[in-house]
C-alpha cells in the first residue's frame, strides 16, 4: 500500500529516486529533467546528442543533483538495455522512467508520405518508448512510475498531416494501457501516459508560424503552454502523488481536444 501519511505537497517529491529522461538534449526533456532534479531525484540522461547532455548535467551537478548521461539511440533495443543496465549499475535501480524522446513530422500528405519517414518516427516514438520500458522494468521496484510522453494528436486530429506522428502516439496511448494491465499488480510499476498540446520546444519551432496561427484560431486558451505548465502534471505522474492513476492518460493542451 502507498503511504499517504506524509503531506499532499510532500507526496510530489522525489528525493533520491532514480529517475532516466530520455530526450533530454534538448526541448521538453530538458525541462522534465530540471522539474525531477529540482523535487530531490538523482536523474539519467540520455539522448544522441552527448555534447548537449553534458552542458544539462554540469548545470544540474553545480545544483548538488547525481547525474549519469548516456549516449542513447532510443530506436535501437540493444542501446536502450545499456542505458537501464548503466543506469542501474551507478544508482541501483531505477525508479522513475521519462519515456520522452520523439521525433516530429513533416506535414507530409498521406499519399506523398516516404515509407522509411513513417518508418522512422514509428521507430522513435512508438517502438523505442516499449524498448525503453522493457529495458527498465527489470530495475524498477514497488512503487516505480513510467511515463510515456505522447501527445494530444494520440486522440484528437491535427488540422495539418502527421499520419506517422498521430499513429505513433495513439499507439503509445494503447501500449500504456496495456503496459499497465501487465506490470502494475504484478510488478508494481504504474504506466501512465502524458498529452500535451503545443509547447516551444526544436520540433514545433520548425513549423513556428504556421501552429502558432492554429494555435490562435483553436482550443480554448488559444496558446502554447509553458514548460512549467507541463513540469507540474509530469511530477504528478512521476511521483506517489499520482498512486491511484494507472493505464491512463493526462492531457495538458491549452483546450485543443475539447474543442477539435
Ligand atoms: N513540444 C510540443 O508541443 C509537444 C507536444 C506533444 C508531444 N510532444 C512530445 O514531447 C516529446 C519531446 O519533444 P520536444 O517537443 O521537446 O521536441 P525536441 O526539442 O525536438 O526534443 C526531442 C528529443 O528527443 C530526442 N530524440 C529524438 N530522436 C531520438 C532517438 N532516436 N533516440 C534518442 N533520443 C531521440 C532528441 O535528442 P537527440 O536529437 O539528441 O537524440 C531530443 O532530446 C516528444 O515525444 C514529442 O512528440 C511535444
Amino acid at each position: 500500500m502507498t503511504d499517504l501519511s506524509s503531506s499532499p505537497l510532500d507526496r510530489f517529491r522525489l528525493d533520491d529516486k532514480v529517475v532516466v529522461v530520455t530526450g533530454a538534449s534538448s526541448g521538453l526533456g530538458v525541462g522534465f529533467a530540471r522539474a525531477v532534479a529540482a523535487v530531490g531525484a538523482t536523474v539519467v540522461l540520455a539522448a544522441r546528442r552527448e555534447d548537449r547532455l553534458e552542458s544539462l548535467a554540469e548545470e544540474l551537478r553545480a545544483g548538488g543533483t547525481r547525474v549519469l548521461t548516456r549516449r542513447t539511440d532510443v530506436a535501437v533495443e540493444a542501446e536502450c538495455q545499456a542505458l537501464a543496465a548503466a543506469a542501474a549499475e551507478e544508482f541501483g535501480r531505477i525508479d522513475v522512467l521519462v519515456n520522452n524522446a520523439g521525433l516530429g513530422t513533416s506535414g507530409t500528405t498521406a499519399l506523398r508520405e516516404d515509407p522509411a519517414a513513417f518508418d522512422q518516427v514509428v521507430d522513435v516514438n512508438l517502438k523505442g518508448v516499449y524498448w525503453m520500458a522493457r529495458a527498465c522494468a527489470p530495475h524498477m521496484p514497488q512503487g516505480s512510475s513510467i511515463v510515456n510522453i505522447a501527445s494530444v494528436h494520440g486522440w484528437a486530429a491535427s488540422r495539418f498531416p502527421g499520419a506517422a506522428y498521430a499513429a505513433s502516439k495513439a499507439g503509445v496511448v494503447g501500449l500504456t494501457r496495456d503496459l499497465a494491465q501487465q506490470w502494475a499488480q504484478r510488478r508494481g510499476i504504474r504506466v501512465n501516459a502524458l498529452c500535451p498540446g503545443y509547447f516551444d520546444s526544436e520540433m514545433t519551432s520548425q513549423d513556428g508560424d504556421v501552429l502558432g496561427a492554429m494555435v490562435e484560431q483553436t482550443g480554448i486558451l488559444h496558446r502554447f503552454g509553458q514548460q512549467e505548465e507541463l513540469d507540474s502534471a509530469l511530477l504528478f505522474l512521476a511521483s506517489p502523488a499520482s498512486s491511484y492513476m494507472v493505464g491512463a492518460s493526462l492531457v495538458v493542451d491549452g483546450g485543443l481536444s475539447a474543442t477539435i
